[in-house]
């Protein structure tokens, strides 16, 4: 195997949120030339990325509070919209951020919100812990740090709890002007890219070298401009799956697309009898750009290949997700008409702990292989008791991703003629009207669950119709017979 020829040793800074003291050990690591930046490309890069980003920005309301005089309204707003964007596409996060600086302008109004206010506002935005951290930062700020956000991001990093090496970098580089570099998914992308890093991108020698050449690339003039130009590059150019190299500010300096244009031009014949069965080719034949480390942890492993149907999306390699977990969980739409004939549901407050902590849901049961009835817990928590004149169906089945879970919702609908002993004064449990509903702090899965309930309710109403156009008095029969069917379905399947 050829040795390395030259390589750089260079110094990686770790910072890690879970164990702040980590963050002063230095990590030397050495790069390999093919992985590295030399000053001459550091220089063009910062200057046509920040040029193309001055151009080609798009125009969303956050950059406009990010410029404004008042330094504690740029961190602000630039906190809000970070959180926001982690795990969130732009186009949503839009919506979500003009209504909640509108109802909380300043960190001051953020601190007086209650959790419930800040759940309402988040709801359907997903990964609820976020809004909660911001409420609480925005707390600690207002009575601890004298309503002045830490002002670098070492101090935003180990002072407030929400805030990780990321946000910490956007907020000091975006509202700050400080010079330091951020790591995120698109960041990592364009880094991956530029340097053929295609070992696993998650792995913690890939994000240290990701840091270290984010501090290392992050322009010293205009370290807002670069940082956010990284990120909008990845997001609307150097996208993962329709990479529009032609029109990258970056392209002179992109190793991946290198690669691609060596393919395409490499001796025809040589590369034709190298071919792999499947047509795939090993790394080590693509010649001039190619890594001379023996076993580096930066390239791919040593049992995958390149592939040249993939171009420039070789990089970043994929990681095998763990499977998600199966759950299947029943949940009822309990309804009643109240005094004024209003059509209300039974909703009920998740635990503050865990998954979705604090948001209101329909009453619901995971199933396992013991119990798929929620009959009992009706009763026992909401003094339920299902009495013959109630009205049972099935709606059917809506599935929800969560990051980790994939649960299938097995929805059905309860229409309440009489409820015996109302136990709905406690605090976790309330009745609403379908308005109030949406309202409130509820998750996109139960907004989907709802969703699913109204359009059966429309087909069966449609369907009862024309039945009793149809049959007249014989519809009572009918329907009867069709609930027996159902509700034969919940009982243990
Ligand atoms: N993604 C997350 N934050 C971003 C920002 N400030 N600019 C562009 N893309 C982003």
């Amino acid at each position: 195997m050829p040795k390395p020829k030259n390589r750089t040793t260079v110094k990686v800074t770790k910072e890690d949120k879970t164990n702040k003291k980590d963050k002063t050990s230095n990590i030397c690591r050495k790069i390999s030339p093919v992985h590295d930046f030399d000053e001459e490309e550091i220089k063009k890069i910062r200057l046509n990325l920040v040029e193309w980003y001055q151009c080609n920005k798009r125009d969303l309301p956050w950059r406009k509070l990010a410029t404004d005089p008042d330094i504690n309204k740029r961190s602000y707003s630039v906190w809000v919209s970070e959180v926001m964007l982690q795990q969130t596409q732009v186009a949503t996060v839009i919506d979500y951020y003009n209504k909640w600086i509108k109802k909380w302008p300043t960190l001051v109004d953020l601190a007086k919100a209650s959790l419930e206010e800040v759940n309402e506002m988040w709801s359907g935005l997903g990964y609820y812990s976020r809004g909660r951290r911001l409420q609480e930062g925005a707390k600690k700020v207002v009575e601890e740090l004298g309503g002045e956000m830490p002002r670098n991001a070492e101090d935003l990093l180990n002072e407030l709890a929400g805030v990780g090496r990321y946000t910490a970098g956007a907020i000091a580089s975006i509202a700050y002007n400080q010079v330091t570099g951020l790591v995120d998914g698109n960041v990592i992308r364009v880094l991956s890219r530029l340097r053929l890093i295609g070992a696993d991108s998650t792995s913690h020698t890939c994000m240290d070298v990701y840091w270290h050449h984010a501090n290392k690339l992050v322009d010293v003039d205009q370290p807002g401009d670069f940082n956010q130009g990284l990120m909008e590059l990845g997001a609307t150019v150097c996208t993962p799956k329709t990479p529009n190299c032609s029109v990258c500010p970056l392209q002179k300096y992109c190793k991946a697309y290198s690669q691609v244009e060596v393919h395409k031009t490499d001796n025809a014949s040589k590369l034709l009898s190298d071919v792999t069965k499947n047509g795939k080719i090993k790394m080590a034949e693509i010649s001039d750009i190619e890594c001379l480390v023996e076993d580096c942890s930066l390239c791919f492993d040593k049992t995958e290949t390149w592939d040249p149907s993939m171009g420039v999306m070789n990089y970043p390699r994929k990681v095998k997700k763990k499977a998600a977990r199966e759950e299947r969980t029943v949940v009822c739409i309990i309804s009643r008409t109240d005094s004024d004939n209003n059509l209300e549901y039974l909703i009920t407050q998740r635990p503050q702990k865990g998954l979705l902590a604090g948001l209101w849901e329909f009453p619901s049961q995971l199933i396992t292989d013991e119990s798929c009835d929620i009959t009992d817990t009706l009763n026992t928590k909401y003094g339920i008791v299902l009495s013959g004149d109630c009205k049972r169906l099935k709606v059917g089945e809506v599935v929800h991703i969560f990051s980790h879970i994939h649960q299938t919702y097995v929805v059905e609908s309860i229409t309440l003629t009489d409820h015996i002993k109302d136990k709905t004064n406690q605090d976790d449990v309330r009745w609403v009207t379908k308005d109030d509903f949406l309202q409130s702090a509820i998750s996109t899965a139960m907004k989907k669950v709802f969703k699913a309930y109204e359009k059966s309710s429309d087909s069966s109403a449609s369907f009862n119709k024309g039945l009793k156009r149809k049959r007249g008095k014989s519809q009572d029969t009918a329907d009867s017979k069709k609930q027996t069917s159902l509700n034969s379905f919940f009982i243990k399947q």
